[in-house]
């Protein structure tokens, strides 16, 4: 497969359509961003990479991260982790509170911000330096210890972020909170305002394509078996109310941010992550969906 050939028709491809959609702009900071930037890297499970565009520069990953703190989550509680936490489709955007009140401040799934607080709270109750243990892990599964997080994106994220508030309330007066909000708020922000390029998330989303093999980072492992469920959730609850059309149009499990980055496995195969800063109405990238919809297009490959 000559996938160096292929990024590049991508990134022509896509570079010739109108730049549509818009910054996200809920997050000041984060609406800084230079929206003509477009990277793509793909990583193969021989270790063979390929790549075009800005996929050496760092952006937010925003809620790509629920992945790495999903992980370390399920890693410390395993089964037990779901029954403060569900694993079905929302249906539902990432930041709606409807539904978490009337099911009783159980989130339908750790992507959604509800279920990514919940997922926040069980590392606070359970490590001791929680911070440094997160970014270990990334920078363990990314190969790289260059890897913090923006200080100015966290700040902005926290003067701002009234509804992420008002989650953890919620689920604290439901009794699904044990922390402080503001401590779970502040690892939140942190955690979403980590920067990675490309490169280095593609390296990272590579373990989790390794079906079928167990693999310690920085003291958290997960069987087989968890990794199919990080996997499956990924598939079914990873782009929101858009879940259902990225398996349709591409075909993969993945993880998407509203800093215009999507990350996705193909198991066994590779690994690719993609950055356009430019989201449609769901909070999805919109050349970055685009782009993925051609490589599993062009590459006939999909895990159905
Ligand atoms: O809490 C927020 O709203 C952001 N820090 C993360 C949201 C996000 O990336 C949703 N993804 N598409």
């Amino acid at each position: 497969m000559d996938y160096q050939k292929i990024l590049n028709e991508i990134a022509l491809e896509v570079g010739a359509l109108e730049n549509s959609g818009e910054v996200a702009d809920y997050i000041p900071e984060l609406a800084k961003v230079n929206a003509d930037k477009f990277g793509i890297h793909l990583t193969t499970m021989n270790k063979e990479y390929f790549a075009s565009g800005d996929s050496e520069e760092k952006f937010s990953i925003q809620s790509i991260s629920k992945v790495f703190s999903l992980a370390m989550a399920f890693s410390l509680l395993g089964e037990k982790l779901w029954r403060r936490v569900g694993v079905e489709p929302s249906g539902n955007p990432f930041n709606s509170i409807v539904q978490l009140e009337y099911e009783n401040g159980i989130p339908r799934n750790p992507f959604v911000n509800a279920g990514a607080l919940v997922v926040v709270d069980v590392l606070l109750s359970e490590l001791k330096d929680p911070e440094a243990d997160l970014f270990a892990f990334v920078q363990s599964l990314t190969g790289s210890n260059e890897i913090s997080y923006n200080k100015l994106v966290a700040q902005s994220e926290k003067e701002t972020g009234y509804l992420n508030a008002a989650f953890v309330n919620m689920m604290k007066a439901k009794g699904n909170i044990v922390n402080e909000t503001d401590e779970i708020l502040d690892f939140y922000y942190k955690q979403c305002s980590i920067e990675m390029t490309c490169r280095e998330l593609a390296a990272a989303f590579l373990h989790f394509g390794e079906n079928g093999m167990s693999y310690e980072h920085a003291g958290f492992s997960l069987t087989k078996s968890q990794v199919k469920r990080l996997n499956a959730l990924m598939l079914s609850c990873g782009f929101y109310d858009e879940s259902g059309q990225f398996a349709f149009k591409v075909g993969l499990a993945g993880k998407s941010g509203v800093g215009g980055g999507i990350a996705a496995v193909y198991p066994e195969e590779f690994a690719v992550a993609v950055w356009s800063p430019k989201l449609n109405k769901k909070g999805n990238s919109v050349r970055g969906f685009h782009s993925l919809e051609l490589l599993t297009t062009k590459t006939e490959s999909s895990i159905f």
